[in-house]
């Protein structure tokens, strides 16, 4: 009885959540909806976000219990144009105004000293906070009629559940979110994510930038802009993790990953195009390069999921551009197969 119940109540939610094309009628709505202190999932470039007033503590208390995850985790706070960085930051070194200047809007996260106004719900209690200017005209058009409201900037997480694999289309973030969202809540529909991974995210709290997360804006973009080697954090530094992203089980599919082996006939395999599928092998995506690669691996996880397939072969890609970010994510994935 009160499994029927739950499943009825859950139907009803489900398909009271509002997905909205975005138009500017309904990018005015959504950023209204905002400012009053709903919850609104939009496209950007990397993957689609979960979005909140970023100065409003009940907005954020709600991403972090939609999302499931834990309140000590950052957020990323996103805003319209470099001009508006100096709110949410201080004390910026020249290297990270290089950065920002060259990388925004696009898929780059600077990790800078906060303002007084990035309060310990979003930075969860660390004196630092993530800032990205995304490269999206549904994402930038949300920012600009918000900021038109008044609001300062919008908190977004990816919007899927804690530890899982991110959105890249509205259709995602209702599959991951639908039973959690309330009814004034919004996902705005932009298409499908360009980059397919999330942003590449820089610490410039010290005197040389250092990469905690590999992502579009590679190791070599960065160290050719500024001229030097830039640090890259390696996994299992010790420190206490307080970037969810940095979590070596994160982005992990029901499916179980898995780098080397051979496929058993009916097993998930996602390789570039110019491998060979195994016989017997299901073919989830066939990129004919990295950026395809990055573009449809999260969807690719997605199906194999909804068609039930337990196991997944993967064959990472190489080079020094967006394949260092794939398969940091793969990896991620497959810690999960390895340690269960
Ligand atoms: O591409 C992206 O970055 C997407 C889109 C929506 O912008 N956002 C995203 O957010 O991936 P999230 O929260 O799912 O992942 C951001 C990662 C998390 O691991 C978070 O803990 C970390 O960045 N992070 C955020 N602020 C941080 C900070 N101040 N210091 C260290 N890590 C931080
Ligand atoms: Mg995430």
């Amino acid at each position: 009885m009160l499994n029927t119940l739950t499943l009825i109540v859950s139907a009803t939610i489900t398909t009271m959540n509002r997905i909205l094309k975005c138009t500017k009628s309904n990018l005015k709505d959504a950023a209204g909806s905002l400012k009053a202190g709903n919850l609104v999932a939009f496209p950007t470039e990397t993957v689609y976000g979960l979005g909140a007033d970023a100065a409003n503590q009940g907005a954020v208390a709600r991403v972090y219990k939609v999302k499931g995850r834990p309140t000590d985790h950052p957020l990323i706070v996103h805003i319209s144009s470099i001009d508006r960085l100096e709110i949410w930051v201080r004390d910026i070194p020249d290297y990270a105004i290089k950065l920002a200047n060259s990388f925004w809007p696009g898929p780059l996260t600077l990790i800078l000293s906060r303002s007084n106004l990035a309060k310990d719900f979003i930075t969860g209690g660390q004196e630092n906070v993530g800032v990205r200017v995304p490269n999206n005209p549904c994402a930038i058009s949300l920012l600009k009629e918000f900021e038109s409201l008044g609001g300062l900037g919008i908190a977004a997480p990816s919007a899927n559940r804690f530890s899982k694999v991110s959105p890249t289309s509205a259709a995602d973030v209702i599959d991951e979110l639908s039973l959690y969202l309330s009814v004034n809540d919004i996902v705005l529909d932009g298409g499908r994510s360009i980059v397919g991974l999330e942003s590449t995210i820089i610490d410039c709290t010290k005197s040389r930038p250092l990469i905690l997360r590999p992502g579009g804006i590679t190791n070599t973009m960065v160290t050719e802009l500024l001229g030097q080697t830039i640090d890259i954090n390696t996994k299992h530094t010790g420190a206490r993790i307080k970037a969810s992203g940095l979590l070596e089980s994160h982005y992990s599919p029901n499916a179980k990953i898995f780098l080397t082996g051979t496929p058993a006939p009916g097993d998930g395999f996602i390789a570039l195009s110019k491998v060979a599928t195994p016989s017997g092998a299901f073919r989830l995506i066939s990129p004919s390069d990295n950026n395809e690669y990055a573009r449809s691996l999260y969807a690719a996880m997605r199906f194999a999921d909804s068609m039930r397939i337990t196991k997944v072969y993967v064959c990472l890609p190489e080079g020094d551009d967006i394949a260092v970010a794939i398969c940091d994510r793969l990896r991620k994935a497959a810690t999960k197969s390895i340690y269960e």
